[in-house]
């Protein structure tokens, strides 16, 4: 089926409440509630900036490392580029199993199949502290002007803990995805866990995706997924080289003041309470 190409400028808008950037335009958001699963389909899952292209890349590896599931080519549910002819969805349901997928959805605009275990579907959701989060997000928001890129430091700790931020509150995504912690076709990785013990991590990782690995296997994960090796790949890459910046965990401690610090602990404990998760922030 032929369609006409989609036009700039692609605007930033909510859609059911949740601020989106205008790379994703509301048809494709539209698509997703009958976008369909397919058994074998692998999804790396996340707020943005916690760590999603290092657990795309390590899935990537896990998987064998081949061209298709590569990260220049990495496959969003919508992003939508411009001149392209289709959205990325279109391309997906066109592509060949296993896909991996990556996405910031948030659990109530995610693809229904996702969440319901009737497709031998594979969700990895990587999970990081909101400090570190709201850090990265900061240098990332100044550099691409997202929705409502603000000026200050200041301006953006304040919108972080409000909430006004593309893909949505941070706590509200978090925890939309924490429901499905005892779902056994979902994985949680915490970005912290994978700075502590990176071989361990892999190998929980490549068990979950029923991949067994080699020692000589192992040991390309952590060579082609280190910050090192990502830095170097990524800085060849036109508008990919700012996504690798600084890769510790603690960098908060650099930027938040007492006053914002207290501020976001105390939402932390407020949100968190009951819920059973809990981050490291050093
Ligand atoms: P910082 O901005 O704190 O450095 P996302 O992929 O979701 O956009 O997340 C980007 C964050 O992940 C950045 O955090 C980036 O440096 C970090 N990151 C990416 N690859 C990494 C790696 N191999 N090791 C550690 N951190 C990595």
């Amino acid at each position: 089926e032929d369609r006409p190409p989609f036009e700039p400028p692609y605007t930033d808008h909510e859609y059911e409440g949740i601020p989106m950037t205008g790379m994703v335009p509301k048809e494709s958001l539209d698509a997703m509630k009958t976008f369909e699963m397919r058994d074998g389909d692998v999804v790396v899952l996340s707020y943005p900036k916690s760590g999603t292209n290092w657990m795309h890349q390590i899935v990537h590896e896990i998987l064998g490392g081949k061209p298709e599931t590569a990260l220049p080519k990495t496959l969003e549910f919508f992003y939508l580029h411009v001149g392209q002819v289709q959205p990325v969805y279109a391309q997906l349901q066109q592509a060949p199993s296993p896909r991996l997928i990556w996405t910031h959805l948030p659990f109530q605009l995610a693809p229904p199949g996702l969440s319901t275990p009737i497709n031998k579907v594979k969700v990895i959701v990587m999970l990081r502290n909101p400090k570190d989060v709201s850090v990265s997000n900061y240098y990332y928001r100044q550099r691409c002007q997202l929705v409502n890129s603000p000026q200050t430091w200041e301006q953006h700790a304040k919108d972080f803990l409000d909430g006004k931020f593309v893909y949505g509150d941070y706590f509200d995504h978090v925890l939309g995805w924490w429901q499905r912690k005892d779902d056994p076709h979902f994985l949680f990785v915490k970005y912290e866990d994978l700075k502590k013990d990176f071989p361990s991590s892999v190998k929980t990782i490549s068990a979950f995706l029923e991949k067994e690995l080699t020692d000589e296997d192992l040991a390309r994960v952590l060579t082609n997924c280190s910050f090192e090796s990502m830095r170097k790949d990524f800085e060849e890459q036109e508008g990919r080289k700012e996504i690798i910046r600084k890769g510790i965990v603690g960098d908060w401690k650099d930027h938040y003041s007492t006053e914002e610090s207290a501020k976001l602990d105390q939402k932390y404990r407020e949100r968190m309470a009951g819920s059973g998760l809990e981050f490291e922030f050093e």
